[in-house]
Protein backbone atom coordinates (compact mmCIF):
# COMPACT_ATOMS: atom_id res chain seq x y z
CA UNK A 1 0.00 0.00 0.00
CA UNK A 2 1.34 3.80 -0.39
CA UNK A 3 0.40 6.38 0.94
CA UNK A 4 1.39 10.44 0.14
CA UNK A 5 1.78 12.17 3.18
CA UNK A 6 1.47 16.08 2.37
CA UNK A 7 2.58 18.76 4.79
CA UNK A 8 4.35 22.07 5.77
CA UNK A 9 6.97 20.71 8.28
CA UNK A 10 9.03 17.25 8.78
CA UNK A 11 11.30 16.43 11.77
CA UNK A 12 14.20 17.03 11.56
CA UNK A 13 14.09 19.12 8.29
CA UNK A 14 11.95 21.81 9.15
CA UNK A 15 10.15 22.23 12.67
CA UNK A 16 7.55 24.26 14.54
CA UNK A 17 5.62 21.81 16.85
CA UNK A 18 4.34 18.46 16.91
CA UNK A 19 2.85 18.58 13.49
CA UNK A 20 6.46 18.06 12.21
CA UNK A 21 7.11 15.58 14.50
CA UNK A 22 4.26 13.68 13.63
CA UNK A 23 4.77 13.79 9.86
CA UNK A 24 8.59 13.01 10.09
CA UNK A 25 8.03 9.72 12.37
CA UNK A 26 5.14 8.00 10.96
CA UNK A 27 6.36 6.91 7.86
CA UNK A 28 8.92 4.81 9.58
CA UNK A 29 6.72 3.57 12.09
CA UNK A 30 3.93 2.23 8.90
CA UNK A 31 7.03 0.58 7.03
CA UNK A 32 7.38 -2.40 8.50
CA UNK A 33 3.40 -2.64 8.72
CA UNK A 34 3.75 -2.59 4.88
CA UNK A 35 2.34 0.77 4.08
CA UNK A 36 4.95 2.80 2.18
CA UNK A 37 5.03 6.26 3.19
CA UNK A 38 6.63 9.33 0.87
CA UNK A 39 6.13 12.95 2.49
CA UNK A 40 5.50 16.41 -0.28
CA UNK A 41 6.64 19.01 1.81
CA UNK A 42 7.06 22.87 -0.04
CA UNK A 43 10.73 23.88 -1.28
CA UNK A 44 11.92 25.81 1.87
CA UNK A 45 15.60 26.96 1.36
CA UNK A 46 16.85 24.29 4.59
CA UNK A 47 15.15 21.39 3.10
CA UNK A 48 16.78 22.13 -0.17
CA UNK A 49 19.91 22.41 1.12
CA UNK A 50 19.56 18.61 2.67
CA UNK A 51 17.97 16.87 -0.20
CA UNK A 52 20.36 14.06 -1.33
CA UNK A 53 19.13 11.66 -4.63
CA UNK A 54 17.40 13.92 -6.24
CA UNK A 55 15.27 13.58 -9.64
CA UNK A 56 12.83 15.51 -11.20
CA UNK A 57 9.65 14.22 -11.49
CA UNK A 58 7.19 17.54 -13.21
CA UNK A 59 8.16 20.59 -14.32
CA UNK A 60 6.12 23.73 -14.85
CA UNK A 61 6.32 27.11 -16.44
CA UNK A 62 3.68 29.15 -14.66
CA UNK A 63 2.62 27.69 -11.53
CA UNK A 64 0.93 30.14 -8.95
CA UNK A 65 2.77 33.05 -10.47
CA UNK A 66 6.17 31.58 -10.92
CA UNK A 67 8.03 28.42 -12.12
CA UNK A 68 7.93 25.13 -10.14
CA UNK A 69 9.30 21.78 -10.43
CA UNK A 70 8.40 18.56 -8.18
CA UNK A 71 11.68 16.81 -7.18
CA UNK A 72 11.87 12.98 -5.43
CA UNK A 73 14.71 12.95 -3.09
CA UNK A 74 15.60 11.63 0.05
CA UNK A 75 16.78 12.96 3.24
CA UNK A 76 17.84 12.10 6.76
CA UNK A 77 16.31 8.80 5.56
CA UNK A 78 12.67 9.89 4.81
CA UNK A 79 11.53 9.81 1.58
CA UNK A 80 10.63 12.89 -0.14
CA UNK A 81 8.86 14.89 -2.65
CA UNK A 82 9.44 18.25 -2.44
CA UNK A 83 7.87 21.25 -4.48
CA UNK A 84 10.44 23.94 -5.48
CA UNK A 85 9.06 26.73 -6.48
CA UNK A 86 11.36 29.92 -5.20
CA UNK A 87 8.61 32.63 -5.87
CA UNK A 88 6.27 30.45 -3.20
CA UNK A 89 9.07 29.16 -0.70
CA UNK A 90 12.44 30.51 -1.08
CA UNK A 91 12.37 33.26 2.09
CA UNK A 92 14.31 32.23 4.80
CA UNK A 93 12.79 31.18 8.65
CA UNK A 94 9.90 30.46 9.47
CA UNK A 95 7.46 28.65 6.80
CA UNK A 96 4.34 30.84 7.89
CA UNK A 97 5.61 34.04 8.84
CA UNK A 98 7.92 36.75 7.89
CA UNK A 99 10.67 38.24 10.19
CA UNK A 100 8.04 40.57 11.26
CA UNK A 101 6.23 37.51 13.07
CA UNK A 102 3.02 38.21 10.46
CA UNK A 103 2.13 35.72 7.85
CA UNK A 104 3.19 36.28 4.42
CA UNK A 105 0.70 37.82 2.53
CA UNK A 106 0.60 35.04 -0.07
CA UNK A 107 0.10 31.96 2.19
CA UNK A 108 -3.24 31.13 0.09
CA UNK A 109 -1.47 30.77 -3.19
CA UNK A 110 1.59 29.05 -1.13
CA UNK A 111 -0.06 25.88 0.31
CA UNK A 112 -2.59 26.02 -2.68
CA UNK A 113 0.28 25.26 -4.80
CA UNK A 114 1.28 22.30 -2.10
CA UNK A 115 -1.77 21.04 -2.31
CA UNK A 116 -2.11 21.12 -6.31
CA UNK A 117 0.83 19.54 -6.13
CA UNK A 118 -0.23 16.42 -4.22
CA UNK A 119 -3.00 16.52 -5.91
CA UNK A 120 -1.07 15.80 -8.95
CA UNK A 121 1.27 13.52 -7.48
CA UNK A 122 -2.36 11.57 -6.36
CA UNK A 123 -3.13 11.68 -9.78
CA UNK A 124 0.18 10.02 -11.30
CA UNK A 125 2.54 12.45 -11.78
CA UNK A 126 5.56 10.68 -10.87
CA UNK A 127 4.77 7.00 -12.29
CA UNK A 128 7.05 5.05 -9.71
CA UNK A 129 4.73 6.06 -7.01
CA UNK A 130 0.99 6.27 -7.68
CA UNK A 131 -0.90 6.76 -4.61
CA UNK A 132 -3.66 4.30 -3.18
CA UNK A 133 -4.40 7.26 -0.34
CA UNK A 134 -3.35 10.95 0.18
CA UNK A 135 -3.47 12.04 3.80
CA UNK A 136 -3.43 15.68 3.74
CA UNK A 137 -2.10 17.30 6.95
CA UNK A 138 -4.00 20.14 8.93
CA UNK A 139 -5.06 23.33 6.38
CA UNK A 140 -1.45 23.83 4.72
CA UNK A 141 -2.72 20.80 3.24
CA UNK A 142 -6.56 21.42 3.01
CA UNK A 143 -6.97 21.83 -0.75
CA UNK A 144 -5.84 17.96 -1.78
CA UNK A 145 -8.59 16.43 -1.34
CA UNK A 146 -10.71 19.84 -3.10
CA UNK A 147 -8.47 19.30 -6.14
CA UNK A 148 -8.60 15.82 -6.56
CA UNK A 149 -12.73 16.42 -6.49
CA UNK A 150 -13.17 19.07 -8.79
CA UNK A 151 -10.66 17.38 -11.60
CA UNK A 152 -12.94 14.90 -11.89
CA UNK A 153 -10.32 12.25 -12.44
CA UNK A 154 -9.78 8.65 -11.24
CA UNK A 155 -8.48 9.36 -7.70
CA UNK A 156 -6.59 7.99 -4.52
CA UNK A 157 -9.05 7.78 -1.33
CA UNK A 158 -7.87 10.97 1.21
CA UNK A 159 -7.64 10.94 4.74
CA UNK A 160 -7.67 14.39 6.11
CA UNK A 161 -5.23 14.99 9.78
CA UNK A 162 -6.42 17.44 11.84
CA UNK A 163 -3.32 18.34 14.26
CA UNK A 164 -4.71 21.47 15.32
CA UNK A 165 -8.48 22.96 14.52
CA UNK A 166 -6.93 26.74 15.54
CA UNK A 167 -5.35 27.08 12.76
CA UNK A 168 -8.30 26.57 9.68
CA UNK A 169 -6.95 28.68 6.72
CA UNK A 170 -9.25 31.36 5.74
CA UNK A 171 -9.13 33.04 2.71
CA UNK A 172 -10.56 35.82 0.50
CA UNK A 173 -13.22 34.33 -1.93
CA UNK A 174 -12.39 36.56 -4.73
CA UNK A 175 -9.18 34.11 -4.83
CA UNK A 176 -11.28 31.29 -6.36
CA UNK A 177 -10.00 31.43 -9.80
CA UNK A 178 -6.04 31.87 -8.90
CA UNK A 179 -6.41 29.03 -6.83
CA UNK A 180 -7.67 26.94 -9.78
CA UNK A 181 -11.07 25.80 -8.23
CA UNK A 182 -14.27 25.95 -10.47
CA UNK A 183 -16.98 28.35 -9.35
CA UNK A 184 -19.06 25.63 -8.21
CA UNK A 185 -16.54 24.68 -5.40
CA UNK A 186 -17.37 27.81 -3.56
CA UNK A 187 -20.55 26.53 -2.15
CA UNK A 188 -21.59 24.77 1.17
CA UNK A 189 -20.47 21.79 0.42
CA UNK A 190 -17.40 22.34 -0.91
CA UNK A 191 -14.44 24.97 -0.03
CA UNK A 192 -16.95 28.14 0.88
CA UNK A 193 -16.80 28.31 4.59
CA UNK A 194 -18.55 31.56 6.49
CA UNK A 195 -18.24 33.44 3.04
CA UNK A 196 -14.65 32.67 2.53
CA UNK A 197 -12.44 29.73 1.43
CA UNK A 198 -11.83 27.49 3.99
CA UNK A 199 -8.88 25.23 3.65
CA UNK A 200 -9.37 23.22 6.58
CA UNK A 201 -13.14 23.19 6.58
CA UNK A 202 -12.67 22.01 2.25
CA UNK A 203 -10.65 18.99 3.62
CA UNK A 204 -13.01 18.37 6.28
CA UNK A 205 -15.72 17.90 3.79
CA UNK A 206 -14.43 16.54 1.10
CA UNK A 207 -12.03 13.84 2.34
CA UNK A 208 -12.94 10.27 2.66
CA UNK A 209 -11.38 10.26 6.08
CA UNK A 210 -11.02 12.68 8.85
CA UNK A 211 -8.37 11.83 11.65
CA UNK A 212 -7.36 13.44 14.71
CA UNK A 213 -4.45 13.29 16.96
CA UNK A 214 -6.55 11.78 20.49
CA UNK A 215 -9.64 10.31 20.70
CA UNK A 216 -10.66 13.20 23.38
CA UNK A 217 -10.33 15.60 20.98
CA UNK A 218 -11.83 14.03 18.14
CA UNK A 219 -15.32 13.68 20.17
CA UNK A 220 -14.41 17.85 21.96
CA UNK A 221 -14.51 18.36 18.19
CA UNK A 222 -17.93 17.92 17.86
CA UNK A 223 -18.81 20.92 20.08
CA UNK A 224 -18.92 24.55 19.61
CA UNK A 225 -16.09 25.29 21.93
CA UNK A 226 -13.26 22.89 21.10
CA UNK A 227 -15.27 22.98 17.24
CA UNK A 228 -14.24 26.56 16.17
CA UNK A 229 -17.14 27.05 13.66
CA UNK A 230 -16.02 23.55 12.47
CA UNK A 231 -18.39 21.28 15.24
CA UNK A 232 -21.34 21.24 12.87
CA UNK A 233 -19.11 19.66 9.84
CA UNK A 234 -17.49 17.69 12.36
CA UNK A 235 -21.07 16.33 13.80
CA UNK A 236 -22.60 15.66 10.04
CA UNK A 237 -19.55 13.72 9.24
CA UNK A 238 -19.27 11.74 12.45
CA UNK A 239 -19.49 8.70 11.26
CA UNK A 240 -15.75 9.25 9.00
CA UNK A 241 -13.68 11.19 12.00
CA UNK A 242 -11.78 9.30 14.19
CA UNK A 243 -8.86 9.89 16.63
CA UNK A 244 -5.53 8.39 16.52
CA UNK A 245 -3.10 9.34 19.40
CA UNK A 246 0.33 10.45 19.01
CA UNK A 247 3.52 8.51 19.76
CA UNK A 248 7.16 9.92 20.01
CA UNK A 249 9.89 8.55 18.29
CA UNK A 250 11.80 6.48 20.93
CA UNK A 251 15.11 6.84 19.32
CA UNK A 252 15.15 10.65 19.43
CA UNK A 253 13.57 10.19 22.47
CA UNK A 254 15.48 7.89 24.39
CA UNK A 255 17.45 8.47 28.05
CA UNK A 256 19.79 6.36 27.86
CA UNK A 257 21.07 7.00 24.51
CA UNK A 258 20.54 10.84 24.54
CA UNK A 259 23.56 12.85 23.90
CA UNK A 260 22.13 16.33 25.19
CA UNK A 261 21.89 14.68 28.63
CA UNK A 262 24.19 15.38 31.71
CA UNK A 263 23.49 11.29 32.26
CA UNK A 264 22.20 8.97 30.92
CA UNK A 265 19.39 6.19 32.10
CA UNK A 266 16.31 4.00 31.77
CA UNK A 267 13.96 2.86 34.63
CA UNK A 268 16.51 0.63 36.76
CA UNK A 269 18.86 3.61 37.20
CA UNK A 270 16.43 6.43 37.61
CA UNK A 271 18.52 7.67 41.01
CA UNK A 272 20.81 8.82 37.67
CA UNK A 273 18.47 11.27 37.03
CA UNK A 274 19.67 13.82 39.80
CA UNK A 275 22.73 14.41 37.92
CA UNK A 276 20.49 16.10 34.92
CA UNK A 277 18.30 17.53 37.73
CA UNK A 278 21.58 19.47 39.22
CA UNK A 279 22.33 20.22 35.48
CA UNK A 280 19.28 21.81 34.57
CA UNK A 281 19.59 23.87 37.35
CA UNK A 282 22.62 25.27 36.93
CA UNK A 283 22.08 25.72 33.15
CA UNK A 284 18.84 27.94 34.17
CA UNK A 285 20.30 29.98 36.90
CA UNK A 286 18.36 27.74 39.62
CA UNK A 287 19.44 27.34 42.79
CA UNK A 288 21.02 23.88 42.79
CA UNK A 289 18.58 21.94 45.80
CA UNK A 290 18.12 18.02 44.79
CA UNK A 291 15.06 18.47 47.48
CA UNK A 292 12.79 20.96 45.56
CA UNK A 293 10.34 19.62 43.30
CA UNK A 294 11.31 21.35 39.99
CA UNK A 295 8.92 21.65 37.51
CA UNK A 296 9.65 22.20 33.86
CA UNK A 297 7.68 23.45 30.36
CA UNK A 298 9.14 23.23 27.38
CA UNK A 299 6.28 24.74 24.86
CA UNK A 300 4.99 27.37 22.23
CA UNK A 301 3.88 30.37 24.25
CA UNK A 302 0.53 30.66 23.20
CA UNK A 303 -3.22 30.95 24.88
CA UNK A 304 -3.82 27.22 23.50
CA UNK A 305 -0.81 26.04 26.26
CA UNK A 306 -2.49 27.89 29.50
CA UNK A 307 0.83 29.53 30.04
CA UNK A 308 -0.95 32.81 31.41
CA UNK A 309 -2.69 30.65 33.99
CA UNK A 310 0.68 29.37 35.13
CA UNK A 311 1.36 32.50 35.59
CA UNK A 312 -0.82 33.35 37.61
CA UNK A 313 -0.52 30.21 39.82
CA UNK A 314 3.11 31.15 39.78
CA UNK A 315 2.44 32.34 43.55
CA UNK A 316 1.77 28.31 44.27
CA UNK A 317 4.54 26.68 42.36
CA UNK A 318 7.20 29.40 44.43
CA UNK A 319 5.60 28.07 47.71
CA UNK A 320 6.43 24.36 47.11
CA UNK A 321 9.52 24.24 44.20
CA UNK A 322 11.03 25.61 41.08
CA UNK A 323 10.10 26.71 37.60
CA UNK A 324 12.44 26.06 34.46
CA UNK A 325 10.74 27.09 31.42
CA UNK A 326 11.82 27.21 27.96
CA UNK A 327 9.89 28.58 25.24
CA UNK A 328 8.45 30.83 22.25
CA UNK A 329 5.57 32.52 20.68
CA UNK A 330 3.66 35.72 22.51
CA UNK A 331 5.43 38.68 23.42
CA UNK A 332 3.43 39.37 26.17
CA UNK A 333 4.46 35.89 27.95
CA UNK A 334 7.60 36.03 26.79
CA UNK A 335 7.91 39.28 28.92
CA UNK A 336 6.15 38.01 31.79
CA UNK A 337 8.61 35.05 32.29
CA UNK A 338 11.32 37.04 32.08
CA UNK A 339 10.22 39.42 34.68
CA UNK A 340 9.28 36.46 36.59
CA UNK A 341 12.77 35.15 36.42
CA UNK A 342 14.40 38.57 37.58
CA UNK A 343 11.85 38.55 40.50
CA UNK A 344 12.76 35.61 41.31
CA UNK A 345 15.91 34.98 41.28
CA UNK A 346 16.97 31.20 41.87
CA UNK A 347 13.58 30.18 41.85
CA UNK A 348 12.09 30.57 37.56
CA UNK A 349 14.60 29.98 35.54
CA UNK A 350 13.15 31.41 31.61
CA UNK A 351 14.98 30.89 28.34
CA UNK A 352 13.09 32.06 25.26
CA UNK A 353 13.50 30.79 22.41
CA UNK A 354 13.91 27.11 20.40
CA UNK A 355 16.35 24.93 21.93
CA UNK A 356 15.95 20.84 20.81
CA UNK A 357 18.78 20.50 23.33
CA UNK A 358 17.85 22.15 26.60
CA UNK A 359 14.25 20.80 25.65
CA UNK A 360 15.30 17.18 26.08
CA UNK A 361 17.51 18.36 29.32
CA UNK A 362 14.88 20.00 30.81
CA UNK A 363 12.36 16.21 30.54
CA UNK A 364 15.55 14.68 32.20
CA UNK A 365 15.88 16.73 34.89
CA UNK A 366 12.33 18.24 35.61
CA UNK A 367 10.67 16.74 38.50
CA UNK A 368 7.49 17.66 37.17
CA UNK A 369 6.69 18.71 33.56
CA UNK A 370 4.02 20.96 33.24
CA UNK A 371 1.25 21.41 30.85
CA UNK A 372 -1.28 23.29 31.56
CA UNK A 373 -3.62 23.44 28.06
CA UNK A 374 -6.85 25.25 27.78
CA UNK A 375 -6.80 22.29 24.66
CA UNK A 376 -4.50 19.92 23.28
CA UNK A 377 -5.55 17.81 20.27
CA UNK A 378 -2.74 15.45 21.61
CA UNK A 379 0.22 17.25 22.68
CA UNK A 380 3.91 15.29 22.61
CA UNK A 381 5.93 16.56 25.85
CA UNK A 382 3.79 15.00 28.33
CA UNK A 383 4.51 11.87 26.15
CA UNK A 384 8.43 12.36 25.99
CA UNK A 385 7.76 13.50 29.89
CA UNK A 386 6.47 9.31 30.60
CA UNK A 387 9.46 8.13 29.25
CA UNK A 388 11.75 10.43 30.81
CA UNK A 389 10.41 9.68 34.04
CA UNK A 390 8.96 13.34 34.51
CA UNK A 391 6.18 13.10 36.17
CA UNK A 392 3.18 14.86 33.72
CA UNK A 393 0.95 17.75 35.28
CA UNK A 394 -1.53 18.42 32.73
CA UNK A 395 -4.76 19.61 32.00
CA UNK A 396 -7.96 17.36 31.61
CA UNK A 397 -8.42 17.66 28.20
CA UNK A 398 -7.79 16.32 24.42
CA UNK A 399 -4.74 13.83 24.41
CA UNK A 400 -3.50 14.85 27.52
CA UNK A 401 -6.83 13.37 29.32
CA UNK A 402 -6.04 10.36 26.70
CA UNK A 403 -2.16 9.27 27.96
CA UNK A 404 -1.73 10.85 31.60
CA UNK A 405 -3.07 8.70 34.40
CA UNK A 406 -4.76 11.09 37.25
CA UNK A 407 -2.98 9.69 40.36
CA UNK A 408 -6.38 9.33 42.55
CA UNK A 409 -6.78 6.85 45.05
CA UNK A 410 -7.90 4.35 42.81
CA UNK A 411 -5.00 4.67 40.40
CA UNK A 412 -2.61 4.54 43.19
CA UNK A 413 -3.97 1.92 44.96
CA UNK A 414 -4.23 -0.06 41.31
CA UNK A 415 -0.79 1.07 40.87
CA UNK A 416 -1.38 2.69 37.42
CA UNK A 417 -1.34 6.36 38.01
CA UNK A 418 1.54 8.06 35.74
CA UNK A 419 0.64 11.89 36.32
CA UNK A 420 -1.81 14.56 37.73
CA UNK A 421 -4.59 16.27 35.92
CA UNK A 422 -6.74 18.93 36.31
CA UNK A 423 -9.83 20.01 35.52
CA UNK A 424 -11.74 22.46 34.97
CA UNK A 425 -8.58 24.56 32.96
CA UNK A 426 -8.27 27.48 35.09
CA UNK A 427 -5.79 29.03 37.62
CA UNK A 428 -7.69 28.11 41.10
CA UNK A 429 -7.42 24.30 39.87
CA UNK A 430 -4.10 24.45 38.66
CA UNK A 431 -3.16 26.13 42.13
CA UNK A 432 -4.45 23.53 43.73
CA UNK A 433 -2.76 20.67 41.16
CA UNK A 434 0.07 22.26 41.91
CA UNK A 435 0.28 21.73 45.72
CA UNK A 436 -1.31 18.78 45.20
CA UNK A 437 1.50 17.62 43.44
CA UNK A 438 4.28 18.87 46.06
CA UNK A 439 2.25 16.63 48.40
CA UNK A 440 2.83 13.65 46.24
CA UNK A 441 6.42 14.58 45.50
CA UNK A 442 7.12 14.34 49.46
CA UNK A 443 6.01 11.06 49.36
CA UNK A 444 8.77 9.15 48.02
CA UNK A 445 7.74 5.63 46.95
CA UNK A 446 4.45 6.79 45.93
CA UNK A 447 6.35 9.49 43.34
CA UNK A 448 8.71 6.40 42.26
CA UNK A 449 6.02 4.53 41.42
CA UNK A 450 4.86 7.77 39.22
CA UNK A 451 7.87 7.47 37.51
CA UNK A 452 8.35 4.15 36.80
CA UNK A 453 4.45 3.79 35.92
CA UNK A 454 5.54 6.55 33.37
CA UNK A 455 9.09 4.64 32.21
CA UNK A 456 7.23 1.90 31.72
CA UNK A 457 4.17 2.69 28.87
CA UNK A 458 4.77 2.45 25.57
CA UNK A 459 4.68 5.68 23.95
CA UNK A 460 6.04 4.57 20.67
CA UNK A 461 4.39 4.62 16.95
CA UNK A 462 4.22 1.22 17.53
CA UNK A 463 0.82 1.11 18.42
CA UNK A 464 -0.88 4.40 16.57
CA UNK A 465 1.06 3.15 13.77
CA UNK A 466 -1.26 -0.23 13.93
CA UNK A 467 -4.13 1.89 14.19
CA UNK A 468 -3.22 4.17 10.85
CA UNK A 469 -2.77 0.98 8.93
CA UNK A 470 -6.17 -0.06 9.95
CA UNK A 471 -7.43 2.53 9.04
CA UNK A 472 -6.00 3.09 5.57
CA UNK A 473 -7.15 -0.84 4.90
CA UNK A 474 -11.04 0.12 5.78
CA UNK A 475 -10.87 2.96 3.57
CA UNK A 476 -9.67 0.99 0.58
CA UNK A 477 -11.88 -2.07 1.04
CA UNK A 478 -14.93 0.13 1.28
CA UNK A 479 -14.10 2.06 -1.74
CA UNK A 480 -13.69 -1.30 -3.13
CA UNK A 481 -16.67 -1.96 -2.32
P1 LIG B 1 2.41 21.82 19.61
O1 LIG B 1 2.60 21.07 18.35
O2 LIG B 1 1.02 22.26 19.85
O3 LIG B 1 3.37 22.93 19.80
P2 LIG B 1 3.25 19.32 20.88
O4 LIG B 1 3.37 18.97 22.32
O5 LIG B 1 2.48 18.40 20.03
O6 LIG B 1 2.68 20.80 20.82
O7 LIG B 1 4.68 19.36 20.20
C1 LIG B 1 5.63 20.31 20.54
C2 LIG B 1 6.99 19.82 20.05
O8 LIG B 1 7.85 20.94 19.93
C3 LIG B 1 7.66 18.86 21.00
O9 LIG B 1 8.52 18.02 20.25
C4 LIG B 1 8.47 19.80 21.90
O10 LIG B 1 9.57 19.17 22.49
C5 LIG B 1 8.90 20.85 20.91
N1 LIG B 1 9.08 22.20 21.46
C6 LIG B 1 8.13 23.10 21.81
N2 LIG B 1 8.66 24.26 22.21
C7 LIG B 1 10.00 24.09 22.11
C8 LIG B 1 11.13 24.95 22.38
N3 LIG B 1 10.97 26.20 22.81
N4 LIG B 1 12.35 24.45 22.15
C9 LIG B 1 12.52 23.18 21.71
N5 LIG B 1 11.51 22.34 21.44
C10 LIG B 1 10.27 22.79 21.64
C1 LIG C 1 -0.62 20.24 17.10
C2 LIG C 1 -1.28 20.14 18.46
C3 LIG C 1 -0.63 19.13 19.38
C4 LIG C 1 -0.29 17.84 18.64
C5 LIG C 1 0.53 18.17 17.41
C6 LIG C 1 0.92 16.93 16.62
O1 LIG C 1 0.43 21.13 17.07
O2 LIG C 1 -1.32 21.40 19.10
O3 LIG C 1 -1.50 18.83 20.46
O4 LIG C 1 0.42 16.98 19.49
O5 LIG C 1 -0.20 18.99 16.57
O6 LIG C 1 -0.21 16.18 16.25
Amino acid sequence: MRVLSVASEIFPLIKTGGLADVVGALPGALAPLGVEVRSLLPGYPALLAALKNVQLVAKYTNYFGGPARILSATASGLDLFVLEAKHLFGRPGNPYTGADGKDWPDNALRFAALARAGANLGQGAAPDFVPDIVQAHDWQAGLVPAYLRYDNKRRPATVATVHNLAFQGQFDKALLSALGLPPMAFAIDGVEYYGTIGYLKAALQLSDRITTVSPTYALEIRQSEAGMGLDGLLRARGAAVSGILNGVDTDVWNPASDEYLAARYDARRIAVRAKNKAALQARMDLSVDPDLPLFGVVSRLSWQKGLDLLHEALPALLDVGQLALLGAGEKLLEQKYTAAARANTGRVGCVLGYDEELAHLIQAGADVLLVPSRFEPCGLTQLCALRYGAVPLVARVGGLNDTIIDASEMALAAEVATGIQFAPVNAVMLDAAIRRTALLYRDKPTWKRLQLNGMRTDVSWAHPAQRYAALYRELLASLAA
